[in-house]
């Protein structure tokens, strides 16, 4: 049995996605852009998607732009803002590479954060002032859980950076938190359809109307002239079905995960002494469980995990497979080597009482294994 616990890192693709997408990839193969019978076809299903996407995010279907990735969402927002308005951009030590690199391209300047992982809202008044025109702080961390009041960040920015716009990267969140409600402050917000039962390859990023916004993509000028590229019709249809379902579940899967979760870290750190959880449950989303198992590297944890079937991952996945040492991490103020022993366990909505049970049982023996080597 194979017990996957790295739902940050993506997830299954959920029944009703699949079932929404198969018409698109089938019989229903046209181009919405086009004018005749089968093209819109596809177009109807492109903006019934958008009014689903506008409903679960609580906008209009007119500032939803539909993108290839969660990772094109952030980069639209940043630097399409950047293009429009030249401006400095800031955005949180702890931000997905998808808006840290972005920043970092545009040389902006990036914010501490306090040893919980929230922002540190003084230091992000410290770094406002007139010539900013994006800060960017993600709803809840890939790596850690831990969730920003968007609430005291955009109050901050009000008053230090009245000109700014505020994005927020709730890739992570949407399984969790009422984006609609918790991201009402900001001006951008970006998802991505694969971290909550949807495909992969698409995400979105809503704009509220007045934010202006260059695209980065040129082309055909779909999207409004936003987002060119012909749309990817499926994936538009599979991300809004898989949204409106878990958006629909949500209360009972955050209650249910969170509780499978706290059963989880429990066992684990009653089991094994030393071992230290990232993070004030709380402050997380309730699929993360981030742990530190003292005097053991994580690599070899991992390894002797996915020979019995448990996949977890150390920190964020990186594209090159290259261990590097934690940005969130180091943020916070975790040492380099308590770093390279931590694992990220994250929980799903498929997840089972049984699989939390088998994984502990694996990652007892299996620290146990290392620590006695
Ligand atoms: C917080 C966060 N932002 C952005 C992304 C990028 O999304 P995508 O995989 O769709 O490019 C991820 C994916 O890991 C993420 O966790």
């Amino acid at each position: 049995m194979t017990v996957y616990l790295d739902h940050a890192a993506t997830t299954p693709l959920r029944p009703e996605a699949l079932e929404a997408m198969l018409p698109f990839l089938t019989e229903h193969f046209g181009n919405p852009s086009g004018s005749h019978a089968v093209s819109r076809a596809a177009r109807t299903a492109v903006d019934e998607a958008r009014d689903v996407v506008a409903e679960c995010l609580g906008c209009q279907p007119g500032e939803v732009i539909f993108t290839g990735t969660g990772t094109e969402a952030d980069n639209l927002a940043i630097a399409g803002v950047v293009a429009r308005r030249a401006g400095r951009v800031v955005c949180t030590a702890i931000e997905h590479h998808a808006v840290l690199h972005t920043v970092q391209a545009l040389r902006g300047d990036v914010v501490p954060v306090h040893p919980t992982g929230r922002v540190d809202l003084d230091a992000l008044a410290a770094a406002l002032g007139p010539d900013v025109s994006v800060v960017s702080v993600m709803l809840a961390n890939n790596e850690i859980g831990v969730i920003q009041s968007l609430a005291e960040v955009t109050a901050v920015v009000v008053e230090h950076a009245p000109e700014a716009v505020v994005h927020t990267d709730a890739v992570q969140a949407l399984p969790w938190l009422d984006v609609a409600t918790a991201a009402a402050g900001a001006d951008l917000v970006a998802v991505s359809a694969h971290k909550f039962g949807g495909p992969k390859g698409v995400g979105a990023l809503v704009a509220r109307s007045g934010v202006r916004l260059a695209p980065i993509l040129h082309g055909g000028g779909q999207e409004r002239d936003r987002r060119s590229g012909t749309h990817n019709v499926a994936g538009i249809v599979g991300m809004a079905a898989a949204m409106r379902a878990t958006v629909a579940e949500r209360e009972l899967s955050v209650a249910r995960v969170g509780a499978r979760r706290d059963r989880l870290a429990d066992a684990l750190v009653a089991a094994l002494p030393g071992t230290v959880e990232t993070g004030d449950r709380a402050e997380k989303v309730a699929g993360s469980c981030h742990l530190r198992f003292g005097g053991i590297e994580s690599e070899a944890l991992l390894v002797l995990l996915d020979d019995a079937g448990v996949c977890a991952s150390a920190g964020s996945a990186c594209a090159s497979g290259a261990m590097e040492p934690s940005h969130v991490l180091a943020a916070i103020g975790v040492g380099r080597a308590e770093a390279r022993s931590s694992v990220r366990f994250s929980l799903g909505a498929t997840t089972t009482d049984d699989e939390v049970d088998l994984a502990v049982k694996v990652v007892v023996e299996a620290v146990a294994h290392l620590r006695e080597g």
